[in-house]
């Protein structure tokens, strides 16, 4: 039976997972371990370098995931096609100390800890080759992080730690798998308080290839911590689709204002101008934002506008039946706001259905 999984997200690693395999094997030598990278299609080829391992090496294994990106589901997918008990996660990259990867799995088991995370920022672990600015950035992150996790750990944020199958099962189900921090996404998913603790290790340059962090990852962080801390209330989805309906208020009058009042056009013109301004700018906003991880491109982007086009002229439809329907028993407030919030509800409902069904 394998005992220890190392779960590996790839993305254009080739030039280091021969590498970091001769280091897993010198170091976990006469223990049942397995690698397993999870590689998104890299185009570098590093798909084929873990197969030409795996094919002289019985540990080592490989999952490709083609048309998908991101590496805290990368994660996932890795751990849950291992039956190992305890489980590893860790970069490709050489930038994590492989060399605590053992001692941090002694002390889990000794410990009877449910987690070990190896850390930059206990005393005795340290960062390398960063500058100023991401040493900063990673600061308010951080703190950032604490204020929705409540934790103990000087680094959540860590992509390097090990923990019990038994954990990973108990959160799986609640995991958001947005953007980088599998981690954090773990201890604000867990039923009940976890035992961690923390290792320290120094945080290596990286020396091949290059970071994936960008601003996309950042905003997939900010959404993920939004999840954890709005769905106590109400989906984040409706919540960040009703923030962009609310703006697409505001340019309705804006343009409306512009075409009538500026331009003199008549006011039917104007009113059609504002409204499909407005619904364009909301499936761009939404598009962008509320459905971030399943963005439209291209030929899609194009498509998803008429389809959303079509979902809200029926959400008009839904409106104006109900507010007419109430309007004689109750009034025009109550006409009118129910009939809104009817239009409101179908739109996001049938959006969610057509314009960004998952796939
Ligand atoms: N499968 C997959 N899909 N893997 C990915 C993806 C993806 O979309 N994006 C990145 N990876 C892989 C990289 O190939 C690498 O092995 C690992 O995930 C980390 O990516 P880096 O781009 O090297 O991230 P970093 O060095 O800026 O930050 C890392 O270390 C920090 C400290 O532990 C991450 O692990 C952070 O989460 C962590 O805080
Ligand atoms: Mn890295």
């Amino acid at each position: 039976m394998t005992e220890l999984a190392i779960i590996v997200p790839t993305f254009n690693e080739r030039a280091n997972v021969a590498e970091l395999v001769a280091r897993l094997e010198h170091l976990l030598a006469g223990l049942r371990w397995e690698v397993v990278f999870v590689d998104d299609d890299s185009p570098d080829g590093t798909a084929q370098a873990v197969r030409t391992l795996a094919q002289a090496k019985p540990h080592v294994r490989l999952i490709e995931r083609i048309g998908r990106r991101g590496l805290s589901r990368a994660v996932v997918e890795g751990i849950l096609s291992t039956s190992a008990p305890f489980i590893a996660v860790m970069d490709a990259d050489l930038q994590h100390d492989e060399t605590i990867l053992r001692p941090m799995w002694e002390k889990l088991k000794l410990e009877q800890l449910d987690v070990i995370v190896g850390s930059r920022y206990i005393s005795g672990g340290s960062v390398a080759g960063w500058n100023e600015q991401r040493v900063r950035m990673s600061q308010f992150a951080t703190r950032l992080a604490k204020h929705v996790v409540r934790t103990e750990l000087t680094d959540p944020m860590s992509g390097f730690f090990v923990l019990r199958r038994s954990v990973f099962e108990s959160a799986v189900r609640r995991l958001s798998g947005r953007g980088f921090k599998i981690l954090l996404d773990l201890l604000a998913s867990v039923p009940t308080p976890l035992r961690v603790a923390e290792y320290p290790y120094r945080f290596r340059a990286r020396l091949e290839g290059e970071s994936k962090l960008d601003s996309g990852v950042m905003l997939e962080f900010a959404l993920m911590l939004m999840d954890k801390y709005i769905s106590q209330f109400l989906p984040l989805r409706f919540f960040l689709f009703s923030l962009v309906g609310a703006s697409g208020v505001a340019v309705h009058f804006a343009v409306l204002w512009f075409a009538f009042r500026f331009l003199q056009t008549e006011f039917w013109t104007a009113q059609t101008i504002a409204t499909l301004t407005a619904m364009t700018s909301n499936y761009a906003l939404n598009n962008w934002l509320t459905y971030h991880d399943r963005q439209r491109r291209g030929f899609a982007w194009v498509s998803g506008l008429f389809s959303f086009y079509a979902v809200c002229g029926l959400g008009v439809i839904a409106n104006v039946g109900v507010a007419s329907a109430l309007f004689i028993r109750e009034g025009w407030v109550l006409a009118a706001a129910a009939g809104t919030l009817v239009g409101v509800a179908w739109n996001y409902l049938a959006s969610a259905a057509v314009t960004w069904r998952s796939r």
